[in-house]
């Protein structure tokens, strides 16, 4: 009996668990909204008191403001700042951020608004997580990539010196506020950055809404009010269907990483400092619709419309890495399946292409290096 357990006698006790909460929430999207922001997080109610925690330029900006607007209604709101960029999304600033909530005295009924860039809001939401194990909070994304995916769909979490967003959780926010305003402080680059997700979300679901943005890019680019809450509203109903479908990822919402497979290769040749993280997927979406086109899934029209959308962005891609080494760091990457790559690749603009009902395909690496060459 060495090593086998004898379940000949035993008893059994079911913990039941298949009810759900419904965890739905709103998305508000106006461009006005930031005056008024603190009184609309308060009517709802979301917590008895908050606790603003965003970086330092982003704190400067708006969460001074906002700490303000609460001070002004009389209630009781703190601010956590971390220093601003990417180096700061770790497990060490995220125990920093957690032992000051701990200090200030924040409780189960306290409520998070994670305010920021994609860094703020997966550092932000991934304390709300684990502080107390998981309170509310709502989300305030000052970014176009963060109202354009990281915003959305509840994905928190730091990066492990083994890779990015290596460790998190899935906390979906109680509300989720897109002031576009804040989007006139930001960077021409950063708006590309932002567009890439935008670009990805129309070629994979929607292909109305890739003509809309190759129509009125310079009206998108010039944040023409009317033209940038539509954009940012179709994005958010594209991005939320996909999440309410597959909130954790199993199938569906890998269709998200349409240009990522090469997308965080390039990154990572890059040492994430050449290339932004939109600009490696612009790259991995003009190469990942070539490899589509090389398995004659996707008409050479489409993958020369996409290519051309984005190059109009003014984002890059041409793939400057060769294709071995280009494939060596995507078989790094913690979303390759046991040394084995897989792609989401979309069969026409608007329209996914599956295998077996399957949205991530294998590809076979020769395939993929001829048409890797092909794009440098
Ligand atoms: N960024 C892809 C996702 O949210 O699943």
């Amino acid at each position: 009996m060495n090593g086998i357990i004898d379940f000949n006698y035993f008893e059994k006790v079911r913990v039941k668990l298949s009810t759900r909460a419904d965890n739905s929430y709103n998305i508000i999207i106006a461009k006005n909204l930031f005056p008024a922001l603190a009184r609309s997080i308060s009517r709802d109610n979301f917590g008895s008191r908050y606790c603003i925690i965003t970086d330092s330029n982003v704190a400067k900006i708006f969460g001074n403001r906002l700490l303000k607007q609460f001070n002004g209604l009389g209630i009781k709101c703190d601010l956590i700042s971390f220093p601003a960029g990417e180096k700061s999304k770790n497990l060490k600033t995220a125990g920093k951020i957690l032992e000051k909530m701990a200090s200030i005295g924040l409780d189960r009924k306290s409520c998070v608004i994670a305010l920021g860039g994609g860094v703020a809001g997966d550092i932000a939401g991934f304390a709300a997580a684990i502080y107390l194990r998981g309170i509310n909070f709502v989300q305030v994304p000052t970014t176009l990539l963060a109202m354009a995916d990281s915003g959305i769909g509840g994905k928190t979490g730091v990066n492990l010196g083994a890779g990015k967003n290596l460790c998190g959780s899935f906390h979906q926010p109680k509300k989720v506020y897109m002031c576009t305003e804040a989007l006139s402080t930001l960077q021409k680059r950063e708006m590309r950055n932002g567009l890439a997700e935008v670009v990805k979300h129309a070629v994979i679901f929607d292909r109305d809404f890739f003509g809309f943005i190759e129509q009125n890019l310079e009206r998108v680019m010039s944040l023409e009010d009317g033209i940038i809450v539509k954009l940012v509203k179709r994005n958010c109903e594209l991005k939320s269907k996909v999440v309410e479908m597959d909130e954790k990822e199993s199938n569906l919402r890998k269709a998200l990483n349409f240009g990522h497979t090469i997308g965080h290769a390039v990154e990572a040749l890059g040492n994430y400092k050449k290339y932004s993280h939109g600009q490696a997927v612009s790259i991995g979406m003009a190469c990942e619709a070539q490899i589509a086109r090389g398995i004659g899934i996707m008409p050479e029209r489409d993958a020369g419309r996409i290519r051309a959308l984005l190059q109009k962005i003014g984002l890059p891609v041409r793939l400057e890495y060769g294709a071995q080494e280009t494939l060596e760091a995507a078989r790094s990457d913690k979303k390759a399946d046991g040394g084995k790559l897989h792609y989401a690749l979309a069969k026409s603009i608007g329209r996914m292409h599956t295998e077996g009902g399957k949205f991530a395909v294998h590809v076979d690496d020769g395939i993929v290096k001829k048409v890797l060459e092909g794009c440098r």
